[in-house]
């Protein structure tokens, strides 16, 4: 099992040395410390938790106290990976000195080494203001899905040249701002590849190719376990949820039938 603590420098290392990150999202500790054993190099709590553990139907109505809750939940099953915490929508963007309040209750309350904000150049004063803070900031830019009825939808980002011009733009002015790591989200390969060639800190994509400096993708989109449409980049490693549907319904039909509980399962 690999025991070496990720933290934002390792990171930065690993682009410079050509090793590839793997992240995946967590929300509870039991997850969190599978993760550690499978030897999984970021975690990140993401606000994808309203739609995939939560139930709303997009990621706007998470709170800060639900992602501190389930932060913390992470934060005690986390031994190895670097743990980044989400900013939900509206808790960064208002103004600098909100969204330094914001980061600090995850690194001060819930235990968390980062935060993840979404946006471009316009995040700008906003990161500074939080690296200032002495909380790392990982940044997101194509598809940001707080933006979603802005953008009309969750549709793949970075399509024309002007567009691709923008994010590149965007990526150098959250390098600028002091970020650690910037996740790239449903862009053509193409588009993601310029973009990592022209920071030096890693990309992170999900639906952005292979040419990235590592990949997130949400845990219970490979487990499986998450019903809704499934994306043309997700990869399914595991039938989780039809395993838990099965499990459960032999559990119901032996109680039903008196087979369980058997002696083996009895005092
Ligand atoms: O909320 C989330 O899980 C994310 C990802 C980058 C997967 O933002």
């Amino acid at each position: 099992m690999k025991t070496d603590k990720v933290t934002t420098t390792r990171l930065i290392e690993m682009k410079r040395a050509g090793e590839r990150i793997a992240a995946l999202t967590a929300y509870d500790c039991c997850s969190a410390r599978v993760l550690n054993e499978a030897g999984v190099d970021m975690i990140l709590v993401g606000d994808s938790l309203g739609m995939v553990v939560l139930g709303y139907p997009t990621t706007l109505p998470v709170t800060m106290e639900e992602m501190l809750h389930h932060t913390r939940a992470v934060a005690r099953g986390n031994t190895r990976a670097m743990l980044v915490a989400d900013m939900p929508f509206m808790a960064a963007g208002v103004t600098p000195g909100e969204t330094v309040r914001n980061a600090g209750r995850f690194v001060k309350e819930a235990g968390a080494e980062a935060v993840k904000i979404e946006g471009g150049a316009e995040m700008r004063d906003h990161i500074e203001a939080v690296v200032r803070a002495g909380v790392p900031v990982l940044g997101h830019i194509g598809l940001t899905p707080q933006d979603v009825l802005v953008l009309g939808g969750y549709k793949v980002q970075g399509k024309s040249p002007a567009a691709v011009r923008r994010l590149l733009n965007d990526a150098r002015v959250l390098e600028e701002s002091g970020v650690f790591a910037i996740v790239l989200e449903c862009l053509p390969a193409p588009a993601a590849s310029k973009i990592t060639r022209a920071v030096r800190v890693p990309t992170i994509g999900i639906g952005a190719g292979a040419g990235c400096d590592g990949q997130i993708l949400v845990l219970h989109d490979i487990l499986g376990m998450y019903p809704g449409r499934k994306a043309r980049f997700v990869k399914r490693y595991a039938e989780i949820g039809g395993a838990m549907r099965d499990a459960v319904a032999r559990y119901a039909i032996e109680v039903r039938k008196g087979t369980y509980p058997d002696k083996e399962h009895s005092y």
